[in-house]
């Protein structure tokens, strides 16, 4: 409702206010004639100090031993300025109603929690100040993204997560199952598609409808068909990897930008990972002490680097053979602390250097007819790359752990929530 500590005037400007606030008690202090309730609506991270006493309508409930710590709250009162040195103004409050009560195993409390006690409580993380303040800044660059792709003529594709092609070619997939209760199993189910039951349901491991099935790695290959009909268009979904992710930079689901860019070649992606990186984080916004202390401290050790042309060995089929033979058109942004941000390339637009791709590392070309179709009509130069979305928000706050700037993160140890 007001942000108190906030702008210039920390709320002085509403000074006489009547203010309705509803939101969460924080903190609460009982002192002899008089409470002092801190409330967080939400709207900020900062909190409004609420002033009760037996004035106040409603007052006996905060006598009672009632309201307590994460309890949700209705209270009226008269802006006015504070005593206290923390904060300009407080609330006087007039009325109070208790609209939940908090039981009082509530497990956030005022003292400051770890990351990792609050990774099991995802569902009450939310109401700490690093968790709003993380979802704040993943809002702002999900908003950012859209805004700097979309300003700049690409349009937005979305990419299945139900898919059969793998994208890496790294085995990281996660089946699809369908199961589907007994009762279902009906006569013109192909016999030889009948799988065993498992806890009194039909196992369709391997089957999507009689076909095989997975979540998406990348949606790089869709956003490929349409760059090579609109010309640049982008991904932005979530995409699934089922690698050993115990680490603190990997999860199994996360979301992923994937820009993909029609009559361009590896410097025109790169180039564009660079405006977009510079667009969400650094761009137009005047250098603060810490920047300045960044920059003299760390100077260059300390920025974004870019690798690019790496051994084809090493690197999916798509990837465009430079004319060394031995290297692909491939390009990593690496940044300070996380590593990978970007994994990009130029794509392969040659249809016989593609196939013969495809034999040498005995991928199934019948699989990816369409793919090479793409190749067969009007084929063009193109590039793209993919940004994890989640390390984006890690070096954009400094989180350490990839766990803690998403709502609730899939890995191996957890996907409870
Ligand atoms: O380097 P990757 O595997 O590249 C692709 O998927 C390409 N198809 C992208 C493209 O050219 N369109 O993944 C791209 C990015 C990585 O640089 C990293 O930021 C992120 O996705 N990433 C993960 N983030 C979190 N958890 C994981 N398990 C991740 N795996 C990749
Ligand atoms: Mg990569």
């Amino acid at each position: 409702v007001v942000d108190v500590k906030g702008g210039p005037d920390q709320g002085l400007d509403k000074l006489g206010h009547c203010l309705v606030i509803t939101g969460w008690v924080r903190t609460l202090r009982l002192q002899s004639s008089v409470t002092f309730v801190e409330i967080n609506d939400g709207s900020c991270l900062s909190n409004m100090q609420c002033v009760m006493d037996s004035g106040a309508e409603g007052y006996d409930q905060v006598e009672s031993g009632a309201i307590t710590t994460g309890a949700s709250l209705w209270v009226q009162g008269v802006v006015v300025e504070s005593q206290g040195s923390k904060q300009k103004v407080e609330l006087k409050v007039n009325k109070i109603v208790l609209v939940g009560k908090s039981d009082p195993s509530f497990p956030i409390q005022k003292k400051r929690a770890s990351r990792e006690f609050l990774r099991t409580k995802a569902h009450l993380r939310p109401r700490t100040n690093t968790f709003g303040a993380v979802a704040r800044v993943r809002n702002a660059l999900a908003y950012a993204t859209h805004k700097f792709f979309q300003e700049n003529g690409f349009i937005w594709v979305t990419s299945p997560i139900i898919t059969a092609s793998d994208c890496e070619g790294a085995g990281e997939q996660f089946c699809v199952t369908t199961l589907i209760p007994n009762s279902h199993e009906t006569a013109d189910s192909p016999v030889d598609a009948i799988p065993k039951v498992k806890n009194g349901l039909i196992d369709w491991s391997q089957d999507f409808f009689g076909k095989p099935a997975f979540l998406t790695v990348s949606g790089q290959l869709n956003a490929e068909t349409y760059a090579t009909a609109l010309s640049d268009v982008y991904t932005f979904g979530p995409t699934f990897r089922a690698e050993n992710s115990n680490t603190s930079r990997h999860l199994a689901e996360f979301w992923m930008i994937e820009p993909e860019l029609a009559f361009a070649d590896l410097n025109d992606d790169m180039a564009c990972a660079t405006a977009y990186l510079q667009s969400v984080v650094t761009w137009g916004s005047d250098l603060q002490s810490e920047h300045e202390r960044y920059i003299t401290e760390e100077a260059f050790g300390g920025c974004p680097v870019i690798i690019r042309d790496y051994p084809k060995d090493i690197k999916a089929f798509y990837m465009r053979l430079n004319d060394d033979g031995r290297t692909v058109a491939a390009m990593d942004m690496l940044v300070p602390k996380i590593g990978e941000l970007i994994g990009g390339s130029q794509r392969e637009e040659r249809l016989d250097y593609l196939e013969a791709r495809l034999d040498d590392l005995k991928l199934n070309k019948e699989a990816y007819w369409w793919y090479l179709d793409l190749r067969r009509y009007g084929s063009v130069p193109h590039a793209g790359f993919g940004l994890g979305f989640e390390r984006l928000v890690q070096f954009a706050t400094g989180m350490d752990n990839i766990r803690d700037v998403i709502p609730f993160p899939r890995t191996p140890a957890s996907a409870e929530f």
